[in-house]
């Protein structure tokens, strides 16, 4: 399973990239708006900072407004994938993107028959949001299991993108469930890699090590 970043900020993505584990970018409008008044600016910053996919949401709610605002978004670089909203438009535009080689992510999944939809128009990426389904009592990852088995039984070459998670154990069960990447906050991907028993760990052998430096260091 792939390891995404859910951010538009180009610190966080170079921070958490220099570990070697960043797969992509996934940016949503309020992720933008957040960091800049120039999406441009920060689109391009990213595309030219990680070398994996990185989803630019589109914003345009009219099929052909969409598309060519899709098409625009495809030309910012070769690692662009087009984000469209799951919606009757989004699937006319995303279909349309499609056919012309553009990689497109189908945002804003909330069931099982819109991932069909997705995978039927060839999306490269489909995005159930797990945390916002457990936000009004749902089962988001119960979700993610159903269109992986779909997706498994069908044949489907979509890649399943499990979004919206808010903690690591969503991370994990994500990777259970046969999610192709998972798409988190900073702070979750912070989390993954903490652990008290390995600061613990360290603390002691370095304590150790220290020790023995300084008994050669007086037996010299
Ligand atoms: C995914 O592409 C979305 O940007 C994201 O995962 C939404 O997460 P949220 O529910 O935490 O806003």
């Amino acid at each position: 399973m792939k390891l995404f970043l859910d951010t538009a900020n180009i610190e966080e993505i170079r921070e958490i990239n220099a570990w070697g584990v960043l797969g992509g970018v996934t940016t949503n409008p309020s992720l933008v708006a957040k960091e800049s008044d120039d999406p441009d600016r920060v689109w391009g910053e990213i595309l030219s900072e990680v070398d994996g996919p990185i989803s630019l949401e589109t914003t345009e709610l009219e099929a052909d407004a969409m598309y060519e605002q899709g098409v625009g978004l495809a030309r910012m670089a070769a690692n662009a994938v087009v984000k469209v909203p799951m919606t009757p438009d989004g699937l006319a535009a995303g279909k349309r993107l499609v056919d012309d080689d553009i990689p497109i992510n189908v945002t804003l999944v909330f069931s099982p028959a819109q991932a069909i939809l997705a995978a039927e128009i060839g999306a490269y990426i489909v995005s159930p949001f797990l945390g916002r389904l457990d936000d009004v009592a749902s089962d988001g990852m119960d979700l993610l299991r159903r269109i992986c088995d779909i997706y498994q039984v069908q044949g489907y070459e979509t890649n399943v993108l499990a979004a919206s998670l808010r903690h690591p154990m969503h991370v994990v069960e994500a990777a259970l469930a046969g999610a192709d990447i998972a798409t988190m906050p900073y702070a979750v991907f912070k989390q993954l890699v903490r652990h008290p028993l390995t600061d613990i760990g360290l603390e002691k052998f370095l304590q150790d090590w220290g020790a023995l430096q300084k008994e050669l260091k007086e037996g010299a």
